[in-house]
């Protein structure tokens, strides 16, 4: 039987998974066999509650190690130079105690810029997250839109290769939600690899170019986002697009 996992099972995909598994008491949270993405994205990974969706995004983030299988980037396993050109943005915000501008000042200090230069990134960030009047305001006290916006310019601060998202708008109204994805659209547009996690089928209807159905801890189908909608394979997308409560 082939080893899956030998050099020669891996190709040379942005981010390939292999094998992945997560036990907890005897049972299995995620049991990956494959995953290649590639291609331009964004990709969309779909799927109901307690799916498996956060594990397996942050098991492609290398925020927790599988029990088993491995993470590559361009066929390489993930190393600290390679997560530090990746960013996260979790469902609720994570922001330090600190001002708006001073939230994006940190993540450019790690970038060795002049402080005129973080400067002017931080105008250009704060005008992109419709921001700028809110530089001096306590990051805590932004609203739950404002407060994703700053989260997700805080991500894209360090120009990350890849930028994985959690559920960033299961929170936020409509509108909100509208500026986050036009954010985000605008960064896989200047090349960032975008990688989302959603259960909003009209979402990822909306930005995915390629969706990852997720359920029960396995991977129920990945195709491009046309045929995922128009001639899904599987029956349990055929039942999750049809708005099955349980698949
Ligand atoms: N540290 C842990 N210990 C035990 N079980 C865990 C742990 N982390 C996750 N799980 C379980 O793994 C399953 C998958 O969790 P996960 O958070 O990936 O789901 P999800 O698809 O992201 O769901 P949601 O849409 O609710 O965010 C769930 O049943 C969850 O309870
Ligand atoms: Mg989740």
């Amino acid at each position: 039987m082939r080893d899956l996992l030998t050099d020669e099972a891996f190709g040379e995909a942005l981010i390939e998974a292999r094998d992945l598994r997560i036990g907890r008491n005897g049972g299995t949270l995620l049991d990956v066999a494959h995953l290649a993405l590639d291609g331009q994205g964004p990709t969309v990974i779909l799927g109901p509650n307690g799916a498996g969706k956060s594990l397996l995004l942050r098991c492609l983030h290398g925020l927790i190690a599988p029990d088993r299988g491995q993470v590559r980037q361009n066929g390489a396993l993930l190393n600290a130079a390679a997560r530090a050109r990746q960013a996260m943005v979790f469902q609720k915000p994570v922001l330090l105690r600190r001002s708006v501008a001073a939230n994006l000042d940190f993540v450019l200090k790690r970038q060795k810029l002049t402080r005129s230069d973080r400067k002017a990134r931080i105008a250009v960030l704060l005008e992109e997250g419709g921001l700028s009047g809110k530089a001096r305001q306590p990051a805590r006290s932004l609203s739950g839109g404002e407060a994703q916006r700053l989260a997700v310019l805080r991500a894209l601060a360090s120009a990350p290769d890849i930028l994985f998202l959690d559920e960033p708008t299961s929170a936020l109204d409509p509108a909100a939600t509208q500026d986050i994805e036009a954010m985000v659209l605008r960064a896989a547009r200047r090349g960032t690899r975008i990688v989302m996690v959603t259960h909003d089928i009209g979402q990822a209807r909306r930005l995915g170019h390629d969706i990852v159905l997720m359920q029960a801890g396995q991977i129920a189908e990945h195709a491009l986002a046309h045929d995922f909608f128009d001639s899904p394979q599987s029956q349990a997308a055929r039942r999750f697009l049809a708005g099955a409560l349980v698949l």
